[in-house]
């Protein structure tokens, strides 16, 4: 099967949201980068300018230029935006961690304020984020501290009074290869929605690696989340390829390798009914854009192009899967 260059959008070739994790104000300077991410992708997410400590600096100030300039990129390129994220332990401001209000007016004040001031121009999302532990438990973090154990409920009500259009999510790591954690947001989500609060879809963020990847156990997730009536975001897609179990292969064969689990992980997505299929979300554009190279310090190559913008083979391998013809 002949692969296509990255001409031709990838997110032409989907039924539904092929998006990338984007930087601000990266994405604002002419060059490859932007190039890649206007021309490639349908669905943008902030990588970091949503979150607690930028946008909401102090208790009652909030921070609107990035997120509003970034807003209007978006809708200027017509790219749908994926809010990211409203609810998280981590990347908090100093006051919050302080905070010593009412519960109630915490989470409404942030999360409320956030999502009424992009009703209708941000359609979906991340309510909250990593709140449940590897064993199935509520974190108990600062927004448990500063707003109860029921900061989940209070947070997706908050989000759907002040947005009811918008499609609210819970997003985590690990849930295609922890049953326990899987099921117990599977069934925090389950009762909110019996007790009317809105909680349409579910986040697998998807930090693989080369070496550990399952694909029976990702398409039993799909199925069972599919099956309980959420939709599904693979919302934060990297493939680590280092280091390497065994000898080191080259790197085109690890490339290729790495182009494999992709194709695997798009064609198991494709087999999920459509009306529980959101989208795929890439964790970033180039291998040297990627936080596990930025953020976690190491010598990695996990996304769809190269440190010099060129598409590598599992672009190809996305691309031609997307299409139907998985290599
Ligand atoms: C990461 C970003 O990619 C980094 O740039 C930032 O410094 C830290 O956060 N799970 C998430 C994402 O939900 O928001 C994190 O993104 C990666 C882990």
């Amino acid at each position: 099967m002949k692969s296509v260059g990255p001409d031709q959008p990838l997110h032409s070739t989907a039924a539904f949201r092929i998006g990338a994790v984007i930087k601000y104000p990266e994405i604002t300077a002419a060059g490859p980068y932007r190039n890649i991410a206007l021309g490639q992708f349908s669905s943008f997410t902030p990588e970091r300018i949503f979150k607690a400590a930028p946008i909401h600096p102090e208790k009652d100030q909030f921070s609107w230029k990035d997120p509003d300039n970034f807003v209007a990129l978006c809708e200027t390129y017509k790219k749908q935006v994926h809010g990211h994220t409203l609810v998280w332990d981590r990347d908090l401001p100093g006051w919050l961690g302080n905070y010593a209000g009412l519960p109630d007016e915490i989470i409404e004040s942030h999360v409320g304020t956030i999502v009424r001031r992009y009703r209708e121009r941000i359609s979906a999302w991340d309510v909250v984020n990593e709140a449940f532990d590897e064993k199935g438990e509520l974190r108990r973090g600062n927004w448990w501290r500063c707003a109860g154990p029921g900061y989940l409920e209070k947070a997706f009500r908050s989000a759907a009074e002040a947005d009811p259009e918008a499609l609210l999510f819970y997003n985590d790591f690990n849930l295609e290869v922890n049953g326990v954690k899987r099921w117990a947001v599977i069934k925090a989500l389950s009762r909110l929605r019996q007790k009317g609060v809105p909680a349409h879809g579910i986040g697998l963020q998807l930090h693989l690696h080369l070496d550990g990847f399952n694909e029976p156990a990702l398409r039993e997730t799909l199925r069972q989340l599919a099956g309980e009536g959420f939709k599904i975001h693979i919302s934060e897609l990297d493939v680590s390829v280092l280091p390497v179990s065994g000898n080191f292969p080259g790197k085109e064969e690890l490339f290729l390798r790495q182009a494999e689990v992709y194709a695997a992980v798009v064609d198991a997505f494709m087999a999920v009914e459509e009306k529980y299929r959101y989208g795929i979300t890439f964790w970033g554009i180039g291998d040297q854009d990627s936080w596990i190279v930025s953020e976690l310090k190491k010598v990695d190559y996990p996304l769809l192009f190269d440190d010099a913008y060129r598409p590598k083979a599992a672009y190809n391998y996305v691309r031609n899967t997307l299409t139907g013809h998985r290599p």
